[in-house]
């Protein structure tokens, strides 16, 4: 094992036995974690456990059957799941692009099956995996990362009624619906190009009170993704609200603000 990753692991056991020793109550158990976390990956943040949604037992099952009970996903998947009750009563479909295993659709589907609106989801992927990341793009990414067939995410979907599928590259099948209105549209392609092909197509076919949510928003993965959206909403009166866990969304028509940090100085 490399001398600086000893070095690591040895300071955190140290952190956790010295912490354990005479307190071991909540607090020092999360005050070890945390200190825990910032010597392995400096900068890495916990948030308090003690939310009621850790403890909601259908978002919960949902989790389990991503797979992601544990993961890092589930504040996203939160933010995902509230976001679209309040574009619940704003008419129009709903659209996803980049859609991998169906996890989000799977969110977008059941929020439409309860909406009292009728909504449609069409799901826009390659099912090939990720295009050729850009020069926006950073190391991160490799053409054909997250590559998952459509006949998966079918049989993941397959209770929802009101689905559509667009198997290609991003954004050769938009056409299909240029007619088309929508309610709530997720971006979540990982590069520049294709988000920024996205976010120009369904910007003018989102309602007011609409949503455009980009999961990749304020990622350091994914730099390109936040340079198109940042670029395309410079001449917009919205702009993109960040979320904690990364991600960002922005209302159609709610005039967004300054970013208030850049005017102190
Ligand atoms: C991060 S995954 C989507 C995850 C999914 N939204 C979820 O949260 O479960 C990114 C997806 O974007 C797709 N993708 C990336 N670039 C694309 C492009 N240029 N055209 C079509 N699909 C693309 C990939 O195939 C992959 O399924």
């Amino acid at each position: 094992m490399p001398k600086n990753r000893l070095a690591k692991l040895k300071t955190a056991a140290r952190i956790v036995r010295e912490l354990y020793r005479d307190h071991d109550t909540i607090g020092k158990r999360l005050e070890a974690l945390q200190r825990v976390a910032w010597e392995l990956v400096p900068g890495y943040r916990l948030t308090w456990p003690d939310s009621d949604w850790c403890k909601d037992s259908d978002f919960n099952q949902y989790l389990e059957s991503t797979g992601q009970l544990k993961g890092m996903n589930t504040h996203n998947r939160m933010m995902l799941a509230q976001l679209l009750r309040l574009s619940d009563n704003v008419p129009g479909d709903t659209v996803e692009c980049g859609v991998y295993k169906g996890d989000s659709s799977w969110l977008i589907c059941a929020a439409n099956r309860s909406s009292p609106l009728s909504k449609q989801h069409h799901m826009f992927d390659s099912f090939e995996g990720i295009s050729q990341p850009g020069s926006e793009d950073g190391q991160h990414w490799t053409r054909g990362d997250l590559s998952f067939g459509l006949n998966g995410v079918q049989e993941r979907l397959k209770e929802f009624e009101q689905t559509a599928y667009y198997p290609g590259w991003i954004p050769d099948r938009f056409q299909d619906i240029q007619d088309l209105t929508f309610s709530f549209v997720h971006i979540d392609v990982d590069l520049h190009e294709p988000t920024k092909d996205s976010i120009e197509f369904f910007y003018e076919r989102l309602n007011d009170g609409g949503i455009l949510l980009c999961d990749d928003y304020g990622s350091a993965f994914c730099p390109g993704a936040t340079k198109a959206c940042d670029q395309f909403l410079s001449s917009k009166p919205e702009s993109m609200i960040s979320l904690p866990a990364s991600g960002g969304f922005m209302i159609k028509g709610q005039q967004t603000g300054k970013n208030f940090w850049q005017t102190l100085a």
